[in-house]
Order: structure tokens, then C-alpha cells, then sequence
């Protein structure tokens, strides 16, 4: 399907903060837009703050001025929706109610052409319900954009029950046409980002909710070891905790009360007392003048391990042993034991965490001094590791371990023992909920890691970064997860056991 040409009328009802960002992303791409707001004032005061960002674009040489005229000549004030008459597509970014976004549909659907395309840019509700009243319920889709639309790249199209192929693959092309990276996507909760962002977040408020460690450590440990641009802590302060908390219920609700999206009680006293985050000044950190950062904890410089030993071999830590070398660390290989393949510094038993409690695995194995270390998107550049020690340890085993890591540069956090550590225990759920969207078919594995590296600035795809720290690891710590806290929030997906099992196979 071509793009919807530059030379037809976009019509936008909602001139708040993504209605007008559409509006300018739709001029700029050279369509004329009617922008039409039921708030008075609403739609000029859009205008004129486009204008001022245009003026400071022009000013940094970054837009022709005679380019910014013509953007802003092209957007029109709508006096009432009949002035959406001539539009090729109708866009709603108006309150997120399905009430009222269906009446608005209604309305215009008694004043577009019958190939006029409604679009919305719903960020939680239904596209199958949204469409349902209509006569043409195929002309309905998602066009969800991501603030600040201007500059977010990423564009989700998604597809009720009732819409027409045509519609979506003309929703892709023109995102395109405006310089957007579209992915597609079926109507269910949260679409693609919102949805396989979950565990982003459900992970962090548990581990905070147990006190395993503190937020700003636990953003340090996502940011420096999970190579992620900003902490869940820092992200969730930044969305606000009232949106991201509501997002979470809408999720949890929607899909009958799955425990994988079971808000947390923690979040909940959070919104309660008006900790909304930036906006209200304090979150899980504090904002404004004289705020300050709380520390991040890291361990005690350790003293040089006189003695590190490989037995077996685990390709996942390759690259970690080859830093320890360039650090100049000595690495004795022996071959490996019953206990499989692991790492010895001085009398401590040092293992990727595989999901177990560090006590647990103790238990299980015999290894009593033990010390666990968490997952690295990448061990030769990662700058903080967390580590956490088993309660039979006498006392050694944190220094050991940190005096392991420090020798390369890497600076450690202690953690309480958590099983899955902070990122190993992250990745592993953000992978099981990538397996699972596909398996539903909600998005194409491609489409996925395409949404999550562009829309939410994740280091790396789930589909990727499962295949690159192996099915069979993300499996084992869920199943290890699932054990500990005897919880189905923690089940794999049957799509993760099946490959597993397919890969695993004599
Ligand atoms: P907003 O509150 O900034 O703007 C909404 C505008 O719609 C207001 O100016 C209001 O006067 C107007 N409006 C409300 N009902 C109307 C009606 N029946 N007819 C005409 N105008 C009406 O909201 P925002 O943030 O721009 O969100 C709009 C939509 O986009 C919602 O569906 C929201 O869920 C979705 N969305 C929001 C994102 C965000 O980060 N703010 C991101 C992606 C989607």
C-alpha cells in the first residue's frame, strides 16, 4: 500500500502534548493538517509553542527558516470536526477514554470520505473496541507515536480485530513517509513497548520491595553492568510513577490478573503520598535545587587474589577471563568437576548466577563459600557487577569476589542474596515476555527488538540477547525463580520450553 501522498489533508483532533507533536511531524513531511481541540485555546497554544521550538531549530542552524514558514503555514486551525471533511486520514489524541474516543469516531465518521482512515494514538486501549460502533470498522488502527513524537523514531501500527489490511499497511508506509520506523503489532495490552517493558520495571520494584538493594545501586548495577541508558529507578521517576503505575494496573487488569504484571504494593504507596517522581520532586530520588543523588554502593577495594583457577569451560564468561588476563591476573585452567564449570579465586567458589539464591546453591552443591556474580551486557566493557554471597560463606567470600572484579576495573555492588541477581534476573523476564508476545502473535520477533532498541533505548533486543546469552540459561533462571518464590509470575513461556527442548534434544 503506497503512503497516504504529501498532498492530502491530515486531520488531528487533540492538541495536546501528542496531538501537536503529530501535527508538526505530519507538516513537516509536507501534508497540510487541520488540528481541532473542544479545549478554547488550546490548538493556538500549540501552534505558538511550535513555533518557538522552530525558531530555536532555526536558530541552531538545525531547520531553514523558509522550511519552518511553510511547516507551520501548512497546520490550520479547525473550527469544528466539519472542517476534517477533505482528510485522507484522522488522527485522535484526545483524553485516553474509550467513551469518548468512540463518540469522537462516530462524528467523524458522518463527515469523512468512507476511505478516510481513523486513526488513534491510544496508548492502552482496545483498537478492536474503539472501532466496534462504526460502519467501517476496517478503516480503524493504532497509530501509536511515542513522546516526543518529533524526535521518537518508533511507531507502533496496530490492528484490531475488524481492520483491514489495507488500512494498517498504509498506517506503515506513510509512518514511514514521515520519517518513522513503523512495527506492527495486534491489539492486546500495552501493544508491543508497553507490554515486554513490564518486567523492566516489575523486576525492580520487587527487588526494592525486598530490600535487596537500595534504587540507586540497583540503577548503577542496570546502567554499568546491563549496559541499559537509564535505571528502571531514574525511568520510572522520569515517566512519573502515577502513568507508569497506572499503565501496569491496565496491563495486569487486561489480561485477567496475570501475576507476571502484579503491580507492586511499593509503586501503589509510592502514588499514594504524591511521589510521582520529577514532576511532583521526589520519586525514588529527589529533584529541584539542592537535590542530591543518594551513593552507590560498592564494595571495599579488596586486596589482588592471589590465585584464580578455571575449571571447565563456560563460553559466557570468555570474555571476562580475557579481561582478567589483560589485567594481568594469572588464570590457571584445570578441567571441570562434578560442580561443572566454574571459577575459583583463592578459596571462594565464584559463579554466573543461574538463578538460584546463592544460599540455595550452596545448599544444593556443597560450595559453601560462595559468591555469585550477575549477567553483563558486556563483561570486557561493563564498569560495576553485582555480586551476591551465600549465608553459609564465613566472611571471605565477598572479599574474594571483589577483589576479583576490581583487579579489571570493575567496581562491585554487594546485593542481598536475591536469586537472579538485577540484570541476569531482568534480561531473563524480558526475553520470556518477547517469547511469549510472539508466540501470541502480537509482533514479529524482528518487530520486537526493533520496538525495544528504538522506542525504549534498550541495549539490545530480547530476541538477541536471548540468543546471545542462550535459551537454555533464560530458562533455567526463570524455573529457578518460579521455585524460589513459588509464584507463576516467574512460569517460561511454552514457547521458551519449546526451543529449549528443541535445542536440548538428543
Ligand atoms: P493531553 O491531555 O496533553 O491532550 C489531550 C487533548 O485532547 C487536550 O488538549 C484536550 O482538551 C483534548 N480533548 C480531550 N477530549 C477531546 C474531545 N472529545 N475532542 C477534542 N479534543 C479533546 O494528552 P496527551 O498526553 O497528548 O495524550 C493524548 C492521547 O495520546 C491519549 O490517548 C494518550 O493515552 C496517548 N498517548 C500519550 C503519550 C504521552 O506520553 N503523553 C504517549 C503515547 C500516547
Amino acid at each position: 500500500m503506497p503512503a497516504i501522498a504529501p498532498d492530502r489533508t491530515i486531520g488531528i483532533v487533540g492538541a495536546g502534548a501528542m496531538g501537536a507533536g503529530i501535527a508538526q511531524v505530519a507538516a513537516l513531511a509536507g501534508h497540510r493538517v487541520r488540528l481541532f481541540d473542544q479545549r478554547d485555546g488550546a490548538v493556538d497554544s500549540a501552534i505558538a509553542a511550535m513555533a518557538k521550538t522552530f525558531d530555536g531549530l532555526v536558530a541552531k542552524g538545525k531547520l531553514a527558516a523558509d522550511k519552518a514558514e511553510a511547516t507551520l503555514g501548512r497546520i490550520e486551525p479547525a473550527e469544528n470536526l466539519a472542517d476534517f471533511d477533505v482528510c485522507a486520514l484522522a488522527i485522535e489524541a484526545i483524553v485516553e477514554d474509550v467513551g469518548a474516543k468512540r463518540n469522537l469516531f462516530a462524528d467523524l465518521e458522518a463527515i469523512v470520505a468512507p476511505d478516510c482512515i481513523l486513526a488513534s494514538n491510544t496508548s492502552s486501549l482496545s483498537i478492536s473496541a474503539l472501532a466496534r460502533d462504526l460502519e467501517y470498522p476496517g478503516r480503524v488502527a493504532g497509530f501509536h507515536f511515542f513522546n516526543p513524537a518529533p524526535l521518537m523514531k518508533l511507531v507502533e501500527i496496530v490492528s484490531g480485530l475488524g481492520t483491514d489490511e489495507a488500512t494498517a499497511a498504509t498506517l506503515c508506509d506513510t509512518a514511514r513517509a514521515w520519517g518513522k520506523t513503523p512495527v506492527r503489532a495486534i491489539s492486546t495490552p500495552g501493544f508491543v513497548v508497553n507490554r515486554c517493558a513490564r518486567p523492566f520495571y516489575g523486576e525492580a520494584l520487587r527487588l526494592l520491595g525486598e530490600r535487596a538493594v537500595d534504587a540507586a545501586t540497583l540503577d548503577a548495577v542496570m546502567c554499568e553492568a546491563g549496559g541499559f541508558k537509564m535505571g528502571p529507578c531514574a525511568l520510572m521517576d522520569l515517566i512519573g510513577h502515577d502513568i507508569n503505575f497506572a499503565v501496569t494496573n491496565a496491563v495486569y487488569a487486561a489480561t485477567f490478573n496475570d501475576p507476571r504484571y502484579l503491580p507492586a504494593h511499593l509503586q501503589s504507596e509510592m502514588v499514594a503520598a504524591g511521589h510521582f517522581g520529577r514532576k511532583s520532586g521526589r520519586g525514588f530520588f529527589a529533584y529541584g535545587a539542592g537535590a542530591e543523588k543518594p551513593p552507590v554502593s560498592s564494595e571495599p577495594e579488596a586486596p589482588k587474589p592471589a590465585q584464580v583457577t578455571r575449571e571447565g569451560d563456560d563460553e559466557r564468561l570468555e570474555p571476562l577471563l580475557a579481561r582478567a588476563k589483560e589485567a594481568g591476573l594469572f588464570v590457571h585452567r584445570r578441567l571441570a568437576t562434578e560442580a561443572g564449570p566454574r571459577l575459583l579465586v583463592d578459596g571462594t567458589v565464584l559463579h554466573l548466577s543461574d538463578g538460584r539464591s546463592a544460599t540455595r546453591r550452596a545448599r544444593d552443591t556443597g560450595e559453601n563459600e560462595l559468591a555469585l556474580f550477575d549477567l553483563a551486557l558486556d563483561y570486557t566493557t561493563a564498569t560495576r557487577i553485582a555480586i551476591s554471597v551465600a549465608d553459609q560463606a564465613t566472611g571471605q567470600a565477598a572479599a574474594s569476589a571483589a577483589g576479583f572484579f576490581q583487579a579489571m576495573g570493575i567496581a562491585v555492588s554487594l546485593i542481598d542474596d536475591a536469586p537472579g541477581l538485577v540484570v541476569l534476573r531482568t534480561v531473563a523476564m524480558l526475553v520470556n515476555e518477547a517469547l511469549d508476545m510472539a508466540q501470541h502473535g502480537v509482533a514479529s520477533p524482528e518487530d520486537i527488538d526493533l520496538a525495544m532498541t528504538l522506542g525504549v533505548n534498550y541495549p539490545k533486543g530480547p530476541f538477541a540477547w536471548g540468543s546471545e546469552i542462550g535459551l537454555d540459561l533464560v530458562k533455567t533462571v526463570l524455573d529457578n525463580l518460579k521455585r524460589h518464590y513459588g509464584e507463576d509470575r516467574y512460569r517460561a513461556s511454552p514457547r521458551l520450553n519449546r526451543l529449549v527442548a528443541r535445542e536440548t534434544a538428543p
